[in-house]
């Protein structure tokens, strides 16, 4: 999200001001070169001859300026993934000594990323300095050709010419200064939009729900609802090259029962729970046979906990209204009351990343 904020501000901020200026300058460009046809006659060939391969130069560096930028972004997203990683669990990386595999690890991406930058400027002040003086040589060579073809004499005609010339020169700068921009945008646009376009989970209760989940209100009284069911074979995402994570299951928990899973690390105990709640797709080729009948609302203690900014209450209620009975009722069913009685402010005591670190345990107790 800070990545994208940081598209957002930078590069989007103000863009259809520099858009509009470029095509304002393109279309002036266009309708110059015409002019200056018409009072240059054949001399327009000798500008015509600076033109193109000046503007066959820009389009190579704006296009390599576009590349560069794309691949600039990537790192900087890459670093700050990185360093956000380290600050983060400092502890562990300080209880390991892991300095200084990690520092060697940032400063791997940042010199990438600094030959990256050095890359980008050295195409950008080529661009730069071929706008500033190709305007120039567009002046020089039409009037050059003018007064080589027609002679010296014609000067209202030269004077005429000067000012399409000026106009043509000021029009190219305009461009020069905006196209830098509008190139940078696509890197931008694409990254955004390939935000906006990840996966949703397949199961949002409430809003959607995809043809092989059932999802069972809370009330039903029908026998076979109040069971947990998940059937075929599925995968972390929709696209058809994703391998299928959980195959062939045929789970079905009866209401009341309680069921213990049971493997290796990393044999999917978590990844099952997660396909329960409805957060995994049919594994491709597999959608016929995929089923889920879950409730609507579900309580899931996940095995990292998750703790949110605010007090201890504030966690435990997670935005549900304050109910007397049912609070002591969770407190107690969560083995809370002790560490209530420990923590300095009972459940007002703030926690979070600003406020007390809890320990493992309470923090699973809170989730609970
Ligand atoms: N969001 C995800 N996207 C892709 N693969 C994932 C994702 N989460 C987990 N995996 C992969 O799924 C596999 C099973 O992980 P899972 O967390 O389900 O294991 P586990 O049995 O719960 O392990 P543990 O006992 O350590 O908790 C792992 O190889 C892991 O890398
Ligand atoms: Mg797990």
């Amino acid at each position: 999200m800070m990545l994208i904020n940081n598209d957002i501000i930078m590069n989007m901020h103000g863009i259809i001001f520099s858009c509009t200026m470029c095509f304002n300058s393109l279309l002036a460009i266009f309708f110059l070169t015409l002019l200056m046809a018409m009072k240059l006659r054949l001399a327009t060939l000798c500008t015509l001859s600076v033109a193109v391969p000046g503007v066959l130069v820009s389009i190579i560096l704006s296009g390599a300026m576009g590349l560069t930028i794309g691949r600039l972004q990537g790192l900087m997203d890459l670093r700050t993934l990185t360093v956000r990683e380290v600050l983060q669990g400092i502890r562990v990386v300080k209880a390991y000594a892991w300095e200084e595999s990690m520092e060697e690890k940032i400063r791997a991406i940042r010199t990438d990323e600094l030959g990256c930058l050095r890359s980008y400027f050295r195409l950008a002040g080529n661009f730069i300095t071929l706008f500033a003086t190709f305007p120039r040589l567009i002046i020089i060579s039409g009037l050059w050709g003018y007064t080589f073809l027609y002679g010296r004499h014609n000067v209202s005609n030269i004077f005429a010419a000067m000012q399409v010339l000026t106009g043509l020169r000021a029009s190219c700068e305009t461009f020069a200064g905006t196209i830098t921009r509008v190139v940078n945008m696509w890197p931008t646009v694409q990254r955004i939009e390939k935000y906006l376009k990840l996966d949703e989970a397949p199961v949002i209760p409430g809003t959607r729900a995809p043809d092989w989940v059932t999802i069972w209100p809370e009330s039903s009284q029908s026998a076979n609802m109040g069971n947990l069911k998940l059937v075929g074979s599925f995968s972390w995402g929709s696209e058809t090259w994703r391998p299928a994570v959980l195959q062939n299951l045929n789970l079905e928990v009866r209401r009341g029962e309680m069921v213990a899973i049971v493997g290796a690390v990393g044999s999917g105990k978590s990844t099952l729970l997660q396909a329960a709640l409805g957060e995994l797709y049919p594994a491709p080729g597999k959608h016929a046979e995929a089923v889920l009948w879950r409730p609507e609302v579900c309580a899931y203690c996940s095995q990292v906990p998750h703790i949110a900014e605010g007090t201890l209450r504030d966690n435990i209620l997670f935005g549900q209204h304050f109910d007397q009975e049912r609070y002591a009722e969770a407190i107690s069913a969560a083995s809370l009351e002790n560490d209530l009685n420990l923590l300095p402010g009972g459940d007002g005591a703030h926690i979070g990343h600003r406020g007390i670190s809890l320990s493992g345990g309470q923090r699973a107790r809170v989730g609970v």
